[in-house]
């Protein structure tokens, strides 16, 4: 146990300013510059082929990084038929042994981590920071709910009752879960749900998002390698339209992990609640409207720096990234004009640059509706600044990072997932309307507080209905087992990633009244 009487420790990451672990690191990545990997369904344990999609990097279309096969529907019937088939040795399997292989799984992710880091930069255009960070949060991933899962199932929870009478709660996997993630997080979610079921005794059928496969595949192949039998994790990459509709209509399963967008967490839910069989849980891990509110009292140079990190760094592609700035009347002016000088800083372009702050977004779909919403807020706000794209920038999804003011957040009527903040200002006297505001949206995922009230910032904590919030710091960067995280309403179901309830979700509890 370390001081906080934990027996755990988050991965340590890597300090880029430490020369001695920032040379060989780059100089590791550097052997993955021009890898073309080949990915496709794992299937107990077979690569399968078929029709390939050649997939491009996001920052430079005219970059390969391999190819990939998605999963027919023999590799969807066969995955299926194979989890469900290893349910019940897996369930009967000993905590202690599930919990070892993610162990090993999370030092394979440290031993392999600049391979990882490489593809992430590569097929999900993140910055070498967020590459780090996401190998290091899927290392806390399956490390937590190893420990979490040793904690909760290692032994029934004995109950009270008559004399002679054994009364004894159990828990246990609820059968094939499946899995489905986004490409934001192609490592760390796709890890952090997989993980989860699996250390709660369920088999699992994985599904990445269509961007992100490749990153998917490899993390499949070293959670194999760490032990985890190949029946029991199965790998369907493909659409969600076609894989992710068939998966999650499917009698067999036993429940649904999803993270992604809100309007498709409700397109699953009807399909779960349409198909036949049992009723089944879905842990829903969805979009947000995030706000951050500053009171006079703020530091604006504090400010800016959060707001800056907040909204534009993986450029403003993270669920809790913040989308809308409230800043009280009093010192709007001042921050704006830091921020202005602060945007002016941004280093655009490509993300395996460690000078890079903001890269691109997804894919041409992603820049062409954020170009759009930039072009209808000019008209209907007033613009702050807008970044200009820097030369090299043209064969990749870019999006310049911008900032307008606005009247109020109903302009905004969905999540507009890139590098746009949104200012608004306040009196005062306002600041129920500005809580009301942000509450009226039905998101709730996270909330930015900057004050040096205490009382003030603690009303605001605790009238906004949101999951995750931050005083005095940015609002990104939840870490395992320190800021459980996830929303509510509209941002999703809970409980939170990374917290001691999620593990809740994926069993089921049994009782044995016992009076041999
Ligand atoms: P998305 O909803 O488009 O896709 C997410 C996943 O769902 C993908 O794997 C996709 O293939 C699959 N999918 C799509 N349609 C499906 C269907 N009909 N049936 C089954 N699966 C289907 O989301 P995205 O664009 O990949 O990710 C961005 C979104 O994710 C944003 O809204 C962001 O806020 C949200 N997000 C939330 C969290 C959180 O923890 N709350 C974390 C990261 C991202
Ligand atoms: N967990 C991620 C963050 O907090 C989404 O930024």
């Amino acid at each position: 146990a370390d001081i906080f009487g934990s027996d755990r420790k988050n991965s340590k990451g890597l300090n880029m300013n430490i020369i001695s672990e920032s040379e060989p690191f780059f100089a590791a990545i550097e052997q993955f510059k021009n890898t073309q990997w080949q990915a496709g369904p794992l299937v107990n344990g077979k690569t399968l082929t078929g029709e390939h999609k050649t997939i491009v990097s996001p920052y430079d279309t005219t970059q390969t990084v391999g190819q990939v096969a998605f999963a027919d529907d023999a590799a969807i019937e066969q995955a299926l038929a194979s989890a469900e088939a290893a349910f019940a040795s897996w369930a009967r399997t000993p905590v202690e042994t599930r919990a070892s292989a993610l162990q090993k799984l999370a030092d394979l992710l440290e031993e392999n981590r600049e391979e990882l880091i490489a593809l992430c930069t590569r097929e999900a255009g993140k910055s070498i920071q967020d590459g780090i960070d996401e190998v290091r949060e899927a290392v806390d991933f399956c490390r937590y709910y190893a420990v979490q899962a040793k904690k909760m199932m290692a032994k029934p929870e004995l109950l009270p009752g008559p004399t002679g009478e054994l009364n004894e709660l159990f828990l246990q996997g609820r059968g094939v879960f499946v899995c489905i993630s986004p490409w934001n997080f192609p490592l760390a979610i796709f890890l952090g749900q997989v993980s989860a079921a699996l250390a709660a005794g369920n088999t699992v059928i994985a599904k990445p998002a269509e961007q992100t496969s490749i990153i998917g595949y490899r993390a499949v192949q070293l959670a194999h390698q760490a032990g985890i039998p190949v029946e029991v994790l199965q790998f369907l990459p493909g659409t969600g339209a076609t894989v992710g509709s068939a998966i999650t209509a499917d009698e067999r399963i036993g429940g649904v992990c999803f993270t992604g967008s809100t309007g498709t967490a409700k397109l699953i839910n009807r399909t779960l609640a349409n198909r036949d069989g049992a009723i089944i849980p879905l842990i829903a891990e969805t979009g947000g409207q995030n706000a951050m509110v500053v009171d006079s009292t703020s530091q604006p140079e504090q400010v800016v720096n959060d707001v800056v990190s907040s909204s534009f760094t993986s450029a403003g592609q993270r669920c809790s990234a913040l989308r809308v700035l409230f800043l009280q009347e009093d010192i709007a002016d001042r921050v704006i004009e830091v921020l202005q000088g602060a945007m002016d800083e941004l280093v655009i372009g490509n993300p395996s640059s460690v000078k890079t702050d903001v890269g691109p977004v997804i894919d041409a779909t992603a820049k062409a509706n954020l170009d759009a919403h930039i072009d209808h807020i000019k008209q209907v706000g007033k613009l702050i600044k807008q970044m200009p794209l820097p030369a090299g920038t043209e064969n990749g999804h870019f999006v310049s990072p911008t900032a307008v003011e606005i009247d109020s957040i109903k302009v905004l009527e969905k999540e507009h997932f890139g590098p746009i903040l949104h200012i608004i200002r306040y009196n005062a006297a306002e600041l129920s309307q500005v809580i009301n505001e942000i509450n009226s949206t039905g998101f709730g995922l996270t909330l930015g507080i900057h004050s040096r009230n205490e009382g003030h910032a603690l009303e605001v904590a605790d009238k906004v209905n949101v999951g995750n919030v931050y005083i005095n710091r940015n609002q990104i960067g939840a870490v395992v087992g320190v800021q459980p995280f996830g929303g509510q309403g509209l941002s999703g179901t809970g409980p939170k990633a990374g917290g001691p309830h999620y593990l809740t979700r994926f069993v089921t509890e049994k009782t044995r009244t016992n009076n041999i």
